[in-house]
């Protein structure tokens, strides 16, 4: 078959930044032509490569395609394929309306950044976006179009796997970050490396119940809107094209069939006007939840506000004969396919379907040396230094010791959600040692020992990836035997790769024991040691940070890890990453984070023992081992006096930051507020401002910070914001355990 209608020239102006009416004429013609199979083909979603992502499904989709049965495809790697598939769609079926092509390209295609969490620690925008756009660049060269990405979800449970994806525990970081990476993913969808961003988990899921993945939500409106919706929000009114309703309930009902979450919030009152999609095979899971058969379940999800079905096959199958039986309307049916219709209008694919499928691009993008370089540098603005007892930085003299299960693996560094990677290209740690240390120092190296004990845990924690099984006992053997020998011992230890991300929930956040036993032993030699500590979540560090002179959490940088590493680590580059997380001092303090309410019986400030009838643990105390905004660097900071002026609703909080050490460095000023008394308890601290600024040795800077109303301002019950004047307290400091204060009174 041929195409009959995409011929016209209504389609002069549907490429790049487009006009609404231009695209509301041609759509509108367009669907005119339709008939209710074809719009409900548009509204599916299915994968269409190797890629896993989910319960295998047995998809015949070239044949689904020519049929006129899919909208989209994902989970499949390759301009080559992507092209044949996207022929199909174009040539043979009756209107040829192209596919639109979806990928979790989440932190990177081939050339892999840091985790979203690591780069939510660096607090820098820009280099936010740059990771978004250059992650655009390579995908939208090898056919991708659509990314689900940012995943924005608020997450204060470190079990979680998936904290690992979003960017830690506070609304206004995560929102800013949210926005950044929409930005660097979409452009203004003019340039041919501009895709369309897929905004998740909406809505709730980092709210898992005890971490479990999968497991119920259940929350107050108030904090929905007040801690969980606002980057939802940020990365809507930055003009995301699309977003992924989530797997969880909300208020008792799934997030994918919630009218009030899909319809009343996101297109209501925060104006969304891109379509929705469901994750994956959600409508069918509806099921287990309680709530009817497919066909019910279907008609639920497209009449509360989503779009596509990702793998449920339950639009497919079901929505013809509910139109039939009345259940759900053509009317209904025309929204959605309209919907999903018009994102492939502003990606440009009813001009040029083959916009993202250019071989050129392709071979001159992927993991090009620009590329890298862009990673190379964000990822060494990720890493937190969490303790420094003035061993690092290292100098590249004597022998040095490389030691631990992740120092010799070539897949591990990337870490969770790298479906396109090809960890052949890249380098492991140890290499990148010996790069750096070439005719200056001698590199020993070691195993050591398991990433754990348990063989069957490690392989399921794995994934696809792996890690020589060792004897432990040998390999702790060997590794005490060049430690004896080295000058200085650095261990690659803590989680592999897939100990977080989706369906990697843990119950334990400490060091795995048999690693934690070959640090002992390290440190027992008196050498002085440094711990690169990888993880994709906050971990427990107690032991490590009374008895390890330097710590240094490197989550998960990308491919570029082991020379983004040998730069800070051999001081060419000062740390400046700072949690977004708080790290807590016993999993039993989970959820753990800085911006929580008060309670009637909070235990005295600076209490260090356990207080009766107060809200604290017999046995560990409230406070993180390292808190929120926390990270040291090579250099150290005085703050002067704070001062806060202003009038009406407008203040600036001031302090003047020197650098009193010898080194240039990054420092992330933190601006937090409290509101003092209000008709709704207030969290005892919110972040509503920063400025990341560089100092030279002795070098002073004023920073000015802007408060406004909305700074001072709550969201109700219905989702307003409400501001009430009385007092406030503004803080400033370098984290948010230690900040000046200073209390204003707001009229
Ligand atoms: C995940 C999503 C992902 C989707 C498609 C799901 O299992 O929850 O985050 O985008 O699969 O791969």
């Amino acid at each position: 078959m041929k195409k009959t209608f995409l011929t016209s020239a209504m389609l002069c102006a549907c490429m790049g930044a487009f006009a609404q009416s231009d695209m509301d004429t041609f759509i509108s013609q367009l669907m005119v032509k339709m008939t209710l199979k074809e719009k409900i083909g548009q509204l599916n979603l299915l994968p269409a490569g190797d890629i896993t992502t989910g319960a295998a499904l047995d998809t015949q989709v070239g044949g689904m395609i020519a049929a006129g049965d899919l909208g989209g495809i994902f989970n499949i790697k390759g301009r080559e394929k992507i092209e044949a598939l996207q022929r199909i769609a174009v040539e043979n079926t009756r209107l040829g309306i192209p596919l639109i092509v979806g990928m979790d390209v989440i932190h990177g295609y081939e050339t892999i950044f840091p985790i979203p969490l690591a780069l939510s620690c660096s607090w820098d925008l820009d280099a936010v976006e740059q990771s978004a756009h250059v992650a655009a660049k390579e995908a939208s060269a090898a056919g991708i179009n659509w990314t689900y990405s940012p995943m924005v979800d608020i997450c204060l449970d470190a079990r979680w796997g998936r904290i690992s994806e979003g960017n830690g525990e506070d609304p206004y970081l995560g929102g800013l970050i949210g926005a950044a990476m929409v930005r660097g993913y979409q452009g203004d969808y003019s340039q041919p490396d501009n895709i369309m961003a897929c905004v998740k988990h909406y809505a709730l899921y980092g709210a898992v119940e005890a971490g479990r993945d999968y497991n119920t939500v259940d929350m107050s409106h108030l904090r929905m809107y007040n801690q969980y919706f606002p980057p939802y929000k940020a990365a809507a009114e930055a003009g995301a094209g699309s977003f992924m309703s989530s797997f969880n309930l909300v208020d008792g009902q799934h997030a994918t069939a919630n009218r009030w979450l899909l319809t009343d919030v996101l297109r209501e009152q925060w104006g969304f006007d891109g379509f929705v999609t469901t994750d994956y095979a959600s409508i069918a899971e509806m099921k287990q939840h309680g709530f009817g058969d497919l066909a019910h379940n279907s008609a639920l999800a497209l009449t509360a506000g989503t779009d596509m079905d990702m793998c449920a096959y339950g639009f497919l199958s079901t929505l013809e004969q509910s139109v039939n039986e009345g259940t759900v309307s053509v009317s209904d049916i025309d929204l959605a396919c309209r919907r999903v219709l018009e994102a492939k209008y502003k990606l440009g694919l009813f001009q040029d379907p083959y916009k993202y499928c250019d071989a050129k691009r392709e071979k001159a993008e992927m993991y090009s040396a620009a590329n890298r370089q862009v990673a190379r540098d964000i990822a060494a603005e990720t890493f937190v230094l969490l303790k420094n007892d003035g061993v690092l930085p290292l100098q590249k003299k004597g022998k040095i010791a490389l030691i631990g299960p992740l120092a010799n693996t070539r897949d591990n560094l990337t870490g969770t959600w790298c479906v396109a990677q090809d960890p052949t290209k890249y380098r492991t740690l140890k290499e990148g040692f010996e790069t750096a240390l070439k005719g200056k120092a001698q590199l020993l190296y070691a195993q050591g020992s398991n990433i754990c004990r348990d063989a069957e845990q490690q392989a399921a924690a794995e994934f696809g990836k792996t890690i020589a099984r060792v004897d432990d006992a040998k390999a702790k053997a060997e590794a005490l035997a060049i430690a004896q020998q080295a000058d200085v011992i650095v261990c690659a230890m803590g989680e592999c790769a897939d100990y977080s991300g989706e369906s990697s929930s843990r119950a334990d956040l400490n060091l795995p024991d048999v690693q934690m036993e070959l640090l002992q032993a390290l440190v027992a030699t008196g050498k002085p040691v440094v711990l690169l500590n990888f993880a994709g979540r906050p971990t427990v560090m107690n032991w490590e940070s009374e008895h390890v002179p330097a710590i240094m959490n490197v989550w998960f940088g990308g491919s570029e890890t082991p020379d983004a590493i040998c730069d800070v680590l051999f001081g060419e580059k000062s740390p400046c990453g700072r949690l977004t997380v708080s790290m807590p001092q016993h999993v039993g303090q989970e959820p753990l984070y800085y911006n929580h309410l008060n309670t009637g019986r909070p235990v005295a400030e600076g209490a260090q023992h356990y207080q009766k009838y107060a809200s604290n643990y017999i046995d560990v105390r409230n406070d993180a081992l390292y808190p929120f905004g926390y990270g040291l660097t090579y250099t150290t900071f005085d703050y002067g006096q704070l001062a806060v002026e202003g009038n009406g609703r407008n203040y600036t909080a001031t302090v003047t930051v020197t650098n009193t050490g010898s080194r240039a460095a990054h420092e992330v000023v933190q601006l937090y507020i409290h509101d003092v008394f209000a008709s709704i308890a207030r969290p005892v601290k919110e972040l509503k401002g920063f400025e990341r600024i560089y100092l030279e040795p002795g070098q002073s800077k004023t920073v000015s910070l802007p408060i406004d109303q909305s700074a001072l301002s709550y969201y109700n019950i219905n989702g307003e914001l409400v501001f009430e004047p009385g007092d406030f307290d503004i803080m400033v400091g370098p984290n948010s355990a230690n900040v000046q204060k200073v209390t204003i009174s707001v009229k």
